[in-house]
């Protein structure tokens, strides 16, 4: 048994976290934090009967945890993660301020200055199906964004495989709840329901860099155009990745090759030719369902990937990287 405590519980992925949290047989929760509803109970936040209490973060004690979770924005995750370790507990940190190897690529686009470089060497991003080897030693652990789960597993097989060109075009759709549970004029449900709107077009969304990092270090470098949708759903991504492979490349080599590498994965699906992924293949399950086909005879493929975002895209992926941390089956507590 492990105790656990949870930094941002009143979010929508600490939210996520608790009810996975409360049905792993070797977890105790000994703390979950918010600001605004200390001294309150999760019931109080969400429409639920858990009556956890919620406490604020000076309250909160890690030296009695094994693990923490830090379910905060990112640029407030850092003197926690700090405070956090020092106590001597391990830490995934859900938000995007230890996925940067590179200390300039943090400040260039999360635009602040990184106060704690010194533990992104230490990092280990938190992607189980490729750092599985890592995470039983790692202290602190950078669980991946939402979008670039989705895309970095519809890639990965050909970036392993040094197929990958240097450069890919994706176009990607999340439900509202990708942008969390505050209120901004976006994500107001008269702006976004009944509407669908692109949004940092090009080279310009934070998770671009992440993206790039992850498949250049798996294969050469390459460059993403990203171009990300609000999709008026609550919860779900679907990415729509085009690639340009060499024109001759048998494509039963390419689907063989994600056969291959995503046979042993619990979490990653490739689904049968005719079948196309859609959100409702992974809606509160921990699954990324993936497809790869050519989309023509000039060498033009097309790959989709889905997956729920609060699930295999943040809280399920978090339990997936604990459950690794700590030598539990990998799938408990996880809806496959
Ligand atoms: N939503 C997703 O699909 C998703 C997916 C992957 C990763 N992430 C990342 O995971 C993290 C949490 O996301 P979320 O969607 O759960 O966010 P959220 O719904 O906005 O929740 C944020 C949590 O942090 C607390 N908080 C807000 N501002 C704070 C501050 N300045 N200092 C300390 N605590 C603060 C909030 O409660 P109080 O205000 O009561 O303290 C709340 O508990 C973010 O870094 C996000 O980028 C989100």
């Amino acid at each position: 048994m492990i105790n656990v405590g949870i930094y941002g519980a009143t979010g929508y992925t600490g939210y996520e976290l608790i009810g996975l949290l409360r049905r792993h047989p070797e977890v105790k929760l000994t703390f979950a934090t918010s600001r605004s509803f200390a001294g309150k109970h999760l019931s109080d936040a969400f429409n639920t009967v858990d009556n956890l209490p919620l406490i604020t973060a000076e309250q909160a004690d890690p030296t009695a945890c094994d693990i923490v979770f830090c379910c905060l924005p990112h640029g407030t995750t850092i003197p926690t993660v700090q405070a956090a370790l020092a106590a001597g507990a391990r830490v995934i940190d859900l938000s995007a301020d230890f996925r940067l190897h590179n200390r300039a690529a943090y400040d260039q686009w999360y635009k602040h200055t990184h106060s704690a470089p010194e533990l992104l060497a230490q990092t280990v991003y938190g992607l189980p199906e490729r750092y599985r080897a890592a995470l039983g030693e790692a202290r602190l652990v950078a669980n991946p964004g939402c979008y670039p789960t989705s895309v970095i597993l519809g890639l990965l097989p050909l970036a392993e495989a040094g197929l990958l060109p240097d450069q890919v075009i994706v176009d990607a759709k999340s439900g509202v709840s990708g942008a969390g549970r505050s209120l901004s004029l976006a994500n107001h449900f008269v702006e976004a329901n009944e509407n669908f709107s692109p949004y940092k077009i090009g080279h310009v969304h934070q998770h671009i860099p992440e993206m790039e990092q992850e498949l250049t270090a798996a294969g050469s470098e390459v460059h993403i155009l990203f171009s990300p949708h609000l999709l008026p759903i609550n919860r779900g991504i679907l990415s729509t990745i085009y690639v340009r492979l060499a024109r001759d490349i048998d494509p039963v080599t390419v689907r063989n090759l994600y056969a291959k590498r995503y046979d042993p994965e619990p979490f990653v699906h490739l689904l049968p030719p005719d079948k196309l992924p859609n959100v409702a293949y992974v809606l509160h399950t921990n699954r990324c369902v993936v497809q790869v086909q050519p989309a023509d005879d000039r060498g033009n493929w097309i790959i989709t990937s889905a997956e729920d975002n609060l699930l295999k895209g943040a809280s399920g992926q978090a339990v997936q990287n604990m459950n690794c941390m700590f030598g539990f089956a990998e799938t408990t507590a996880l809806p496959l």
